[in-house]
């Protein structure tokens, strides 16, 4: 099998994008778009992946040096930009004689694998093979040229093209692939007498066909798969046609999606039978939903392994960030609900509006309904949370711990400072603020002793 080295090109510099940021750098489902082109190629095992880089170098290079931590990763900087055969003669130098070279565009997000590995399939080594697609309007495009009996002989640019040669509709997409003891010489052959004074990489094919190798033009007829990111429209078209073959994807799985037009995954969503999945979610990072999950209208879910049966309501807010969120069987949670890192909510768990949980564990069948905080907390089993009530986790300086322990009720509007430990079974009453451990069983009781004045007269307004 043939060693294939991808090089993708990224020095262009995006105008249309109107943007400080370098445009491969734009994120697609929550990824830059440079990021999906080195993943397809990942999937394709090359043996090495070049980037080309030119405007905004450092940035791009830095990004992805973070993002790709470990791989064989090259650059190769291209500085001024004379063209796309200047951008890959950039590369030359980092090119095995042996490989099959898979040249890409950084902005082109959504090629797919299997389309890829069929145009290696059809250069066999010893072809070039471009891949190519037919449009309606194929305005702005290389054209491909082809002689009477099909072969064919050259690539013309828009620009240089005669009128007859603008309207052949198949083009080039920008994607070929090559042995690299060909392209090397062809690249080293490249002229810019043109229209644009560019090196054009697509004169290789008029070196192809005068050395007598057989150009093998290869069509698709899904235009996403070749479509380019030139401005915001085009970023967010692109958008729409990604987020509704993920959610097509997973509606054959069997999850049923309310509207597969108001569902956004960026990231990868796992799911198990019977996933229930209402409008406008949005799911980042690493999330998996259990047997029977239902998510409800507008949450925006990341980084959570939510288990079997349980519910999120309307307008939950969960981001397990590095540490993870955990929600256990049966739990209920939301509506507005906010889940932060390191929240493990063990089986059949109440989390109800406007409660926040950061960095806590709450034990089978606990509860918080209402309007509380739950940060750096070990709460046991069948713990009632009252409405209001608060742990103080934090000094100013430090973050300490509170212990619940089973069973305990806390009443409304506490403040339990920590570090602090309620005893099994006992109660809080309402409006106390907890300081010290508290013993199991007992109820306790921190707040002003209720005093009533008779007859309480109200201050009047004093006359002017
Ligand atoms: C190119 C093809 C054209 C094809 C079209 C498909 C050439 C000469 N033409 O045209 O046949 O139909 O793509 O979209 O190749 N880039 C660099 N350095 C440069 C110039 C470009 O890295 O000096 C990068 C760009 O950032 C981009 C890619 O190469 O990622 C393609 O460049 P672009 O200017 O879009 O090529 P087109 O002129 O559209
Ligand atoms: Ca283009």
């Amino acid at each position: 099998m043939t060693a294939l080295e991808v090089v993708i090109m990224a020095a262009g510099k995006g105008t249309r994008m109107k943007s400080s940021m370098p445009k491969v750098l734009h994120r697609l489902a929550g990824k830059a778009l440079v990021q999906h082109v080195i993943d397809t190629a990942r999937s394709l095992q090359a043996r090495q992946t070049i980037v080309i880089t030119g405007h905004g170098a450092p940035q791009v290079e830095a990004a992805l040096q973070q993002a790709n931590p470990g791989d064989r990763l090259h650059f190769a900087r291209q500085m001024p930009q004379l063209g796309t055969g200047h951008a890959v003669q950039q590369t030359v130098p980092l090119l095995s004689d042996d490989a099959v070279v898979v040249v890409l565009s950084g902005d082109v997000p959504l090629t797919q694998a299997d389309t890829l590995q069929a145009l290696v399939d059809a250069c066999a080594g010893q072809h070039l093979a471009l891949l190519t697609i037919a449009f309606d309007d194929p305005t702005g495009y290389g054209r491909i040229v082809r002689n009477p009996e099909g072969q064919v002989q050259a690539i013309v640019e828009h620009k240089d093209a005669s009128d007859a040669q603008r309207a052949i509709r198949e083009v080039y997409s920008g994607i070929m692939a090559v042995p690299a003891k060909l392209l090397k010489p062809w690249l080293a052959r490249l002229d810019n007498h043109n229209a644009q004074q560019e090196y054009y990489l697509t004169d290789v094919v008029k070196f192809a066909v005068a050395d007598g190798v057989l150009v093998v033009g290869h069509q698709i007829d899904d235009p996403a798969q070749v479509a380019g990111v030139n401005s915001p429209t085009q970023l967010a078209e692109l958008e729409r046609v990604f987020q509704l073959r993920q959610a097509q994807a997973l509606m054959q799985e069997g999850v049923r999606i309310i509207d597969p037009a108001r569902l956004d995954v960026r990231g990868s969503l796992q799911c198990a039978q019977d996933v229930e999945i209402d409008v406008n979610c949005i799911f980042q990072g690493q999330v998996s939903l259990g047997q029977g999950v239902k998510i409800g209208a507008n949450c925006v879910i990341a980084n959570c392994t939510i288990a079997a049966g349980a519910v999120i309501h309307p307008f939950t807010h969960i981001d397990g960030e590095q540490l993870g969120v955990a929600v256990g069987e049966g739990a209920l949670v939301g509506p507005f609900a906010r889940l932060r890192p390191g929240a493990q909510l063990g089986e059949e768990v109440h989390i109800g509006n406007f409660v926040e949980v950061k960095n806590a564990t709450l034990a089978r069948g606990s509860k918080a309904n209402h309007l509380a905080y739950l940060g750096d907390a070990t709460v046991g089993e069948r713990v009632n949370f009252g409405a209001g009530s608060i742990t103080a986790n934090y000094d100013g300086a430090n973050k300490h711990r509170t212990v619940i322990e089973a069973d305990v009720h806390v009443g409304s509007n506490c403040v339990l400072v920590a570090p602090v430990t309620l005893g099994a079974g006992g109660t809080v009453g309402g409006g106390s603020t907890i300081t010290k451990s508290t013993e199991p069983g007992a109820l306790s009781v921190a707040r002003g002793k209720q005093v009533s004045i008779a007859n309480y007269k109200r201050p009047v307004k004093a006359p002017k």
